[in-house]
């Protein structure tokens, strides 16, 4: 953060996919694709703007911290993990899915979801589940999982998952069903205050060009 060199923070995969549009809208291209390369720090078609591959929930920790000066993250993980110490002035609108909570087929979820009630969720999201369900008045057990949620209740380890869910694809192929919405996500614009400040010069047209892109896209 403290030379003039830009870094952006990106995770690989969908977010790094939805984000090369935004990107060309402000005219920075990566050199790179993370998939292919094993490279962590990919160069641009700038010499002082490069690129960082981290993983989805550690991109607010780099930009946190002024090791990147802006990255994407999505909403989950910004619910999730806090955003302090991040600016967020911009909702990109990609990577769109939904919070939900999921269970087997058949499963008489409202029943056992009364208040006073006691429920074993697993999630990766264990802040979103349990204000979730102290909203609710839901006692919860809560499992901590890294991925693969959906296994979760086809072998008895929860009763439900707090997930998300895009297509419902793997819900159904998990004999799944969503019974609940806790929230829609998208991606996020996220900057180190201290960076808006120092480059605002080169941070600036750049969120411009992201805002107008954005606008384009939801016209479409
Ligand atoms: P980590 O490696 O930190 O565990 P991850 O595996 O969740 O992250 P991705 O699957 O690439 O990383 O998800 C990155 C972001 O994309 C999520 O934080 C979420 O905002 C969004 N996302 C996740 N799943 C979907 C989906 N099925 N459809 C659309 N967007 C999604
Ligand atoms: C996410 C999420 C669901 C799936 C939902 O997983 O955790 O499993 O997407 O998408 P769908 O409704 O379109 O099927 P992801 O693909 O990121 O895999 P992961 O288990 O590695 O997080």
């Amino acid at each position: 953060m403290t030379n003039n060199i830009l870094t952006i923070a990106l995770s690989k995969g969908r977010i790094f996919d939805e984000t090369l549009p935004l990107l060309a809208s402000a005219n920075i291209t990566p050199l790179e694709n993370p998939e292919t390369s094993r490279k962590l720090i990919i160069p641009t078609n700038h010499d002082n703007i490069r690129v960082i591959i981290v993983r989805a929930s550690d991109v607010p920790v780099y930009v946190r911290y002024g090791a990147a000066d802006f990255g994407i993250a999505g909403k989950d993980v910004l619910i999730e993990h806090g955003d302090n110490g991040l600016y967020h002035p911009l909702d990109l609108k990609i990577a769109k899915c939904r919070m939900m909570v999921a269970v087997r087929k058949g499963f008489d979820y409202a029943s056992v979801s009364q208040a006073g009630s006691r429920l074993r969720i697993a999630t990766k999201y264990p802040n979103i589940a349990r204000d979730h369900f102290s909203q609710k008045g839901v006692h919860v057990d809560i499992i901590k999982l890294y991925g693969s949620m959906e296994l979760a209740p086809l072998v008895e380890l929860s009763d439900a998952i707090v997930d998300l869910v895009s297509t419902g694809n793997t819900l159904k192929a998990n004999n799944l069903e969503a019974v609940e919405h806790i929230c829609d996500i998208s991606s996020q614009l996220i900057i180190n205050k201290a960076s808006l400040k120092l480059k605002h010069l080169q941070i600036q047209p750049i969120i411009t060009n992201f805002t107008n892109a954005v606008e384009k896209n939801s016209q479409q």
